[in-house]
């Protein structure tokens, strides 16, 4: 930016127009997020002020943020935050971006969830915490325990829980999958679930930014469902009821090894806002 005097609309329009000509997919929305962020108000502040002339100070402010974005860095992670489930959840690059898909899955699991009731959750690769989080917030009655085999991860889910004001409902848990000897009646997890082959063709955004642990489901993608399956078969009673979220194309091959080889039974698969195949439910037999 030159020497001459900039208003807020302008570099609202300037870097719309940096971001669009970059690719990026929200590039007015991200801009005055950003922009929003370096000058320490909210985006109705920016309309309320729009033509107002910007301090040098705040230019200098506004550069390195629009900066980090023009390079690809996702939004979430230079706000450091994201709203997941009409909640504001911290995040950073040890946490996988909380996605509106897995909104579908805490619709269907409140449902499976009794208000009224004490009832035994468990989320199994938490990342930043929001599955386990809203849970805990729209279910008092619920004690959930939150594992993941990333200590970063579990250190940003631990300050959401107490942002939000749950932490003693909510245990969390450094292990893979899930701690021997306990039990649960409804299990939630968005695991990793891309396929290795299809990590190359991820946005550049996701595949170089959020954490590889959170991506890679191996060979099919199948590898942590798979196992979760398995694993969690000790650590349920008959009747207990597990939802997952999958990948596009992934739900019959889960419907299929989970018949074919555990003790889970199929209730139903649920569609996300796209029409994707997105949640599979199971229950115990
Ligand atoms: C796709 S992210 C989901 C994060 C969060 N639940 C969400 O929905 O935004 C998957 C998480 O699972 C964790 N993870 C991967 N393998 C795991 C395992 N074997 N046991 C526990 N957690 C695991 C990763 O570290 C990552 O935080």
């Amino acid at each position: 930016m030159s020497l001459r005097t900039w208003t807020i609309r302008e570099v609202l329009e300037w870097a719309t127009e940096d971001f669009a000509r970059r690719g990026i997919e929200s590039p007015r929305l991200d801009a005055e997020l950003l922009v929003a962020k370096a000058l320490g108000i909210d985006r109705v502040g920016l309309y309320l002020d729009l033509n107002r002339p910007l301090l040098e100070q705040e230019r200098g402010l506004i550069r390195p943020l629009v900066a980090r974005r023009r390079e690809g860095e996702p939004v979430a992670y230079i706000l450091g935050y994201r709203e997941f489930y009409a909640r504001r959840f911290c995040v950073t690059p040890d946490v996988l971006i909380p996605r509106p898909d897995t909104e579908t899955l805490i619709d269907h699991a409140l449902a499976c969830i009794p208000v009224d009731a004490p009832c035994r959750v468990l989320d199994v690769g938490t990342g930043s915490g929001a599955i386990a989080i809203t849970i805990a917030a729209e279910r008092p009655l619920a004690t959930v325990t939150a594992t993941d085999l990333s200590e970063a991860a579990l250190k940003v889910a631990r300050g959401n829980a107490e942002t939000h004001e749950v932490a003693a409902r909510i245990r969390f848990e450094r292990v893979d999958l899930v701690a021997s000897g306990e039990q649960y009646d409804v299990i939630l997890s968005n695991p990793p679930y891309v396929a290795r082959s299809d990590i190359e063709t991820l946005q550049t955004e996701v595949r170089d930014h959020e954490p590889i642990a959170a991506l890679d489901g191996g060979e099919d993608g199948l590898d942590v469902v798979k196992a979760l399956l398995t694993a969690t078969e000790p650590a349920t009673a008959p009747g207990a009821q597990i939802l997952i979220e999958v990948g596009q194309g992934q739900a019959q091959s889960v419907l299929d090894f989970a018949i074919e080889e555990t003790s889970w039974e199929p209730v139903a698969v649920y569609k996300d806002l796209n029409r994707v195949d997105r949640v599979v439910h199971l229950r115990r037999i």
